[in-house]
C-alpha cells in the first residue's frame, strides 16, 4: 500500500537543538511538527495547578488522558519548574501509555509529521523513515540555554544551568520504561559545533532519500 504520511523521529537531550531542528524541518516540508515534551509538561503543570503530587500514577494517568495536543501553549509550559516536574512525571509507565497513543496518531497524519522528543525513534515512530538522534556536549547545551535566557533579558547562572542539564540528562536515559537512548537506525548529529543551518542540511540529505525511496 503507497504510504500517505511520512514520519520524522526526533530525539535528544535538552537543550541539543532538537526542538529547532523539527521546527525548521516541518517548515520546510510542510508536515505538521509536535514537541512531545510539552505533552509530559502539560500533565505536570495540570497536577501543579491543582496542587496534585507529581508520583501519584492514578492521578498522573487521569491528567494524561485529558491532554489536548491542539492546547499546548509553549509560553505556559517553557518555565524550568514545569521542566522538572515533566521530568518526573515522565518515568510513569501509566502516563507514557496514554500520551504515546495521542503522539503516535498525530504522526500519522497527512503529509508528514515531525516529532521530537525522547522515545521517538524507539517507541512512538519505531517504523519512522527518518530517525535522528541529536547530541551536544552539555557544556554547548548549558551555553546556548545560557544564551537564550540571557537575550530574553533573564538571568542566568552557567554553573548552576550545566549541573541542572546533567541531572535531567541522568533522569531521562536512566529511568526504566522508555529511556533516552538512540534507537539501532537512527543517524547521530552532533552539533556541538554545527550551527542549526548546517543540521538542517544533513537532515535533508537523509530526508530526500528516503521520500525518494517512499
Ligand atoms: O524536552 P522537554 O524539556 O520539554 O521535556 C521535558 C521532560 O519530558 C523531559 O525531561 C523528559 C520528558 N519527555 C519524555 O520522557 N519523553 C519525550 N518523548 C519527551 C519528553
Amino acid at each position: 500500500t503507497p504510504q500517505t504520511h511520512f514520519t520524522v523521529a526526533i530525539d535528544g537531550p535538552a537543550a541539543s537543538g532538537k526542538g529547532t531542528l523539527a521546527r525548521r524541518i516541518a517548515e520546510a516540508y510542510g508536515f505538521h511538527h509536535l514537541d512531545t515534551g510539552l505533552t509530559y509538561r502539560a500533565v505536570a503543570k495540570a497536577l501543579m495547578d491543582q496542587n496534585m503530587p507529581l508520583d501519584d500514577e492514578f492521578l498522573a494517568e487521569k491528567a494524561a488522558r485529558s491532554v489536548d495536543l491542539t492546547k499546548l501553549d509553549r509560553a505556559v509550559l517553557s518555565a524550568h519548574a514545569v521542566g522538572e516536574a515533566a521530568s518526573k512525571v515522565a518515568v510513569m509507565p501509566a502516563v507514557r501509555r496514554a500520551l504515546v497513543a495521542m503522539q503516535h496518531s498525530f504522526a500519522e497524519r497527512s503529509p508528514g509529521a515531525v516529532l521530537d522528543g525522547r522515545d521517538i525513534g524507539t517507541v512512538v515512530c519505531p517504523d519512522a523513515p527518518v530517525k535522528l538522534y541529536i547530541t551536544a556536549s552539555p557544556e554547548a547545551r548549558a551555553r546556548r540555554r545560557y544564551d537564550e535566557i540571557r537575550s530574553n533579558g533573564g538571568g542566568a547562572n552557567y554553573e548552576a544551568i550545566l549541573e541542572d542539564l546533567t541531572r535531567r540528562d541522568a533522569r531521562d536515559m536512566g529511568r526504566t520504561d522508555s529511556p533516552l537512548k538512540p534507537a539501532a537506525d537512527a543517524h547521530l548529529l552532533d552539533t556541538t559545533e554545527m550551527d542549526i543551518e548546517t543540521a538542517f542540511l544533513s537532515a535533508k540529505t537523509l530526508i530526500d532519500q528516503a521520500l525518494a525511496k517512499n
